[in-house]
C-alpha cells in the first residue's frame, strides 16, 4: 500500500476523517465504553463518523470485529479504523500501578508488564495504548501520581522507556504488539497545589532538566505517538502549544511521532481562553501540529473552511494525515485490518496462569516497606486481629484497570484463612466508631493487629485530587486503639499517592503496597510472613504535612541553605513548624535483610569531557536472609551557570544478594550523565567539582568529589 498514492485519492474531507477519534458507541449505539471525560453530543454526522480515522476504547475482540466490519462496509476507501485504549498497568491480568511499578526500581519488570498487556490487549484488536504517562510529579495532592513514576525524570525515563519497549517489542507490525502512546506532553504533573487540570507554570530550566526528559527518553526508544496535555505551558494550552509540538517534538527531538490531544482538550482551548471559536482552535492546532483531535470536533467541522479560504495550507493538513496513514500501515492494518483480534487467542491468553504469575512477582517487587521495628516478618503461629477497610475487600486493582476483574481478585481475609492463620477477629471496621466492646475484647485475644488501610480507588486517579492527604475517615484510630491495647501493629497500606502518615508513625511496621493488582493480597501474604524479602524503593517522598507540598529531594540548594552547623540562624529557607526533609525520602524501602556499603571507588578523581569514569561499591548482606537491594547512584553538580539539584539521582542497579555475601557493583558515567540543559533546551556542563553519592537511598550516602578541568568558565576567557 502505497499512502501517497492513497493520500491522493482522498477529499479534503476524507483526508480531514482521519484525524477524529471517536468511542464506539458513535459507531454502534449498543457499546460502551469507559472514557475520561465530559462526553459531549458531538454534532456530527453519520458520514463524518464513518469517515473518521480512529476509535478510543474497546472491550473486546467481538466489538473490535463488528466496528470495524460495519466500518469497512460503509468507507468509501476501506481504510480501516485504528483502536487505542488505556491499557495502563494491565489488561485482564492486573499489575501493580505504575507509581508501585515503579517502586520495584526494576526496569525488567515494566518491559515484562508492558509485554503482557501488549500480548493480552492485542487480542481485542487494540492497536495503541494511550501508555505510558512520562508526567513528573511532585505533588500527592495530584490523583495521577498513582499513573506516573514519581518525582525523579531519570528513573521516569527509565520506566517509560521500557513500557514503550515492552509494548512494542519487536516491530508493531507484528501480533502481540502495540504502538505505545506517551502522555501528556507536556509537565501536566505540575499543575498547581495538585489540583488536576489546573494551571503550570515552570521555567524552561525546569522544563529541560525535569519535565521532558522523560517523555525524550520514551520518544528515543521509539514511542509511535505523544498524546498533549490538559494544561497551559507558557500560558498556551499544550494541545495548540507550536513550541512543544514542532520545536520540541519535531525538531529538537527529531520524532515524527504521531501527536493526539487529550480528551476534548481541543475544545477545551476556549475555556483557556485561547481561541475565538471552534475555527480558531482548528487553525491554532494545525498550525502548531496537531494531528489527531480526540473526542471534539473542531478540525472535522472547520478545517476545510480554513483551507478552502486559504487561512491553511493543504500541506500542513497532508503532512498530519501522511503521519497517520503511516502508522496504519506500520501497525500492519492495510494488510489485516483486524489484526489481533481473536476470541479464541482472547480465550488463551487473556488472565492466563503464567500471566497471573508473574503479576505476582511483580508484586512482591513493589511493595516498599516504610518501618519496620522487628515487626515483620510475622510468625504463623502468631493470633491475628484483621482489621481496616482493605482486609475483606478484593479491591486492589487501583484506577485505570477497566478490563480487570476484581471479583478474580482474593482478599486478605481469604488469603489469612487459605493459609490457616489462627485470626481472633475480622472486621472492614474503618475507625474506632465502628468497633464495639466485643470486638475490642477479640482484638485483646490477638497477639499482632494487621490494619489493611487506605484510599478507595476512587480517591486517585484523574480528576481525583485531594487537598487532605491524610488516611481518610480517621482511619488513624484503628491504629491508636491497637497501641493502647499494647499490640504490635502492622499497617498495610493501600493507596495512589504518597499520603501524610505523621499520625500513624506509632504502629510497628508499616508496608506500603498501592494497589499491587490482581495477586496484590498473595504477595502481601508472603512478604508480611516473611516468604518473600520487600525490595521497593519509594520513587516519591512522603511529606510530613501537607504544607511542605511540593517536597522532593532533588531540590534546589537555595542561597540560604538550611546546612547540619547553620541550625540556629533565623533567615534561613526553612519552616517554623516542621523539618524541611520529608518523612519518607525518594529511594527509602527498607528490607528484611541489612546491607552494607563499603570501598567507594573512583577511577580518577581530575577528569575531562571525554573521560568515561568507571565506579565501584561493595555491597554486603550482613544477615543471613537473602534480598534484593537497589544500589543507586546520585550526583552533585556544584557549580554552574544554573543552580542545579543538591541531588540527581543518575544510575541504579537492582542487585540480589545471598546471606552474608558481599558484590561489587560497578557503575560507568560519563560527560551526558553530568552535564544539563540550558533554557534554550541546549546540552551543557561546566568545570568544576561534582559530588558523586552511591547508597541505599537518597539520604545515606558514601560521597567522593570529583573534578571536571578543562572548560573555562565565561569570567575565565
Ligand atoms: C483522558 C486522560 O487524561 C488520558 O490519560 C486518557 O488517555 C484519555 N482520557 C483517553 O481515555
Amino acid at each position: 500500500m502505497k499512502i501517497d498514492n492513497l493520500l491522493k485519492q482522498l477529499t479534503t474531507k476524507e483526508k480531514i476523517g482521519q484525524l477524529l477519534q471517536l468511542a464506539p458507541f458513535y459507531f454502534d449505539i449498543d457499546l460502551k465504553a469507559e472514557v475520561a471525560g465530559r462526553i459531549r453530543s458531538l454534532n456530527i454526522d453519520r458520514e463524518g463518523i464513518f469517515m473518521s480515522g480512529s476509535v478510543l476504547g474497546i472491550s473486546n475482540a467481538s466489538e473490535m470485529i463488528k466496528v470495524q466490519q460495519k466500518y469497512l462496509d460503509i468507507n468509501k476507501h476501506k481504510i480501516p479504523l485504528m483502536f487505542m485504549a488505556d491499557i495502563i498497568h494491565g489488561y485482564e491480568t492486573i499489575f501493580p500501578v505504575p507509581i508501585a511499578l515503579a517502586s520495584s526500581f526494576n526496569p525488567l519488570i515494566a518491559f515484562q508488564t508492558a509485554r503482557i498487556s501488549a500480548i493480552e490487549a492485542s487480542t481485542a484488536g487494540i492497536h495503541v495504548t494511550f501508555s505510558p504517562m512520562a508526567d513528573l510529579s511532585r505533588d500527592p495532592r495530584w490523583g495521577r501520581v498513582v499513573e506516573s513514576f514519581g518525582e525523579d525524570p531519570y528513573l521516569a525515563g527509565v520506566f517509560s522507556a521500557q513500557m514503550v519497549k515492552g509494548y512494542q517489542n519487536e516491530g508493531i507490525e507484528k501480533i502481540g504488539n502495540l504502538a505505545a502512546c506517551v502522555k501528556h506532553f507536556a509537565a501536566y504533573g505540575a499543575s498547581e497545589a495538585g489540583r488536576d487540570y489546573n494551571t503550570v507554570d515552570v521555567s524552561k530550566t525546569a522544563l529541560y532538566n525535569m519535565y521532558l526528559k522523560s517523555y525524550k527518553t520514551a520518544i528515543d526508544a521509539g514511542a509511535k505517538m505523544m498524546m498533549t496535555a490538559f494544561n497551559v505551558l507558557d500560558g498556551v494550552p499544550a494541545t495548540i502549544n507550536k513550541y512543544l509540538l514542532r520545536t520540541v517534538l519535531r525538531d529538537q527531538w527529531k520524532s515524527d511521532a504521531v501527536t493526539i490531544s487529550d480528551y476534548d482538550s481541543l475544545k477545551q482551548v476556549l475555556d483557556h481562553g485561547c481561541a475565538e471559536n471552534e475555527k480558531d482552535a482548528a487553525y491554532r492546532a494545525i498550525q502548531a501540529g496537531l494531528d489527531i483531535e480526540m473526542a471534539s470536533v473542531c478540525y472535522v467541522n472547520y478545517l476545510e473552511e480554513l483551507i478552502d479560504e486559504g487561512i491553511v495550507d493543504i500541506k500542513k493538513l497532508d503532512e498530519a494525515v501522511l503521519r497517520v496513514l503511516q502508522l496504519k500501515k506500520d501497525l500492519g492494518l492495510f494488510e489485516d485490518s483486524f489484526k489481533g483480534a481473536s476470541i479464541d487467542r482472547e480465550k488463551e491468553l487473556v488472565r492466563s496462569k503464567e500471566h497471573l504469575k508473574i503479576s505476582k512477582k511483580v508484586a512482591l517487587e513493589s511493595a516498599v516497606l516504610l518501618k519496620n521495628e522487628q515487626t515483620l516478618p510475622l510468625n504463623k503461629k502468631q493470633k491475628i486481629a484483621l482489621i481496616g477497610p482493605y482486609a475483606k475487600s478484593k479491591s486492589t486493582n487501583g484506577p485505570w484497570s477497566w478490563h480487570g476483574k476484581i471479583e478474580h481478585n482474593l482478599s486478605l481475609e481469604e488469603v489469612f484463612s487459605n493459609n490457616n492463620i489462627n485470626l481472633t477477629f475480622v472486621s472492614d471496621a474503618e475507625n474506632i466508631d465502628q468497633l464495639s466492646q466485643q470486638n475490642i475484647t477479640q482484638i485483646e485475644a490477638s497477639e499482632v493487629v494487621v490494619l489493611a488501610l487506605g484510599e478507595d480507588a476512587r480517591l486517585s486517579g484523574e480528576a481525583h485530587s485531594r487537598s487532605d492527604i491524610k488516611l481518610p475517615n480517621h482511619q488513624d484510630t484503628l491504629v491508636k486503639l491497637a497501641r493502647s491495647l499494647n499490640k504490635e501493629v502492622v499497617v498495610i497500606l493501600f493507596n495512589g499517592r504518597p499520603l501524610d502518615l505523621s499520625n500513624i508513625m506509632d504502629s510497628n511496621a508499616i508496608l506500603e503496597t498501592w494497589f499491587l493488582g490482581s495477586r496484590a493480597t498473595e504477595a502481601i501474604f508472603d512478604l508480611i510472613y516473611g516468604h518473600a524479602n520487600p525490595s521497593g524503593k519509594l520513587p516519591m517522598s512522603f511529606p510530613r504535612t501537607v504544607g511542605q507540598i511540593p517536597v522532593y529531594y532533588n531540590h534546589l540548594n537555595t542561597g540560604r541553605p538550611l546546612t547540619d552547623n547553620n541550625q540556629n540562624y533565623e533567615y534561613l529557607s526553612r519552616f517554623l513548624d516542621v523539618e524541611n526533609t520529608p518523612l519518607f525520602s525518594f529511594g527509602h524501602g527498607l528490607s528484611y535483610a541489612s546491607f552494607k556499603y563499603s570501598d567507594l571507588e573512583i577511577s580518577q578523581i581530575e577528569f575531562d569531557i571525554d573521560t568515561t569514569l568507571r565506579l565501584s561499591i561493595n555491597v554486603t548482606n550482613e544477615s543471613q536472609i537473602p534480598g534484593h537491594e537497589v544500589v543507586q547512584l546520585y550526583i552533585r553538580d556544584h557549580v554552574a551557570k544554573i543552580s542545579r539539584p543538591v541531588k540527581e539521582l543518575k544510575k541504579f542497579k537492582k542487585i540480589w544478594l545471598e546471606g552474608k555475601q558481599t558484590q561489587t557493583v560497578v557503575f560507568e558515567l560519563d560527560i551526558h550523565d553530568l552535564s544539563y540543559f540550558d533554557s534554550n533546551g541546549n546540552e551543557t556542563y561546566d568545570s568544576g567539582k561534582f559530588t558523586i553519592m552511591v547508597g541505599s537511598n537518597s539520604q545515606e550516602t558514601l560521597n567522593i568529589d570529583i573534578w571536571l578541568k578543562g572548560v573555562k568558565h565565561d569570567y575565565q576567557k
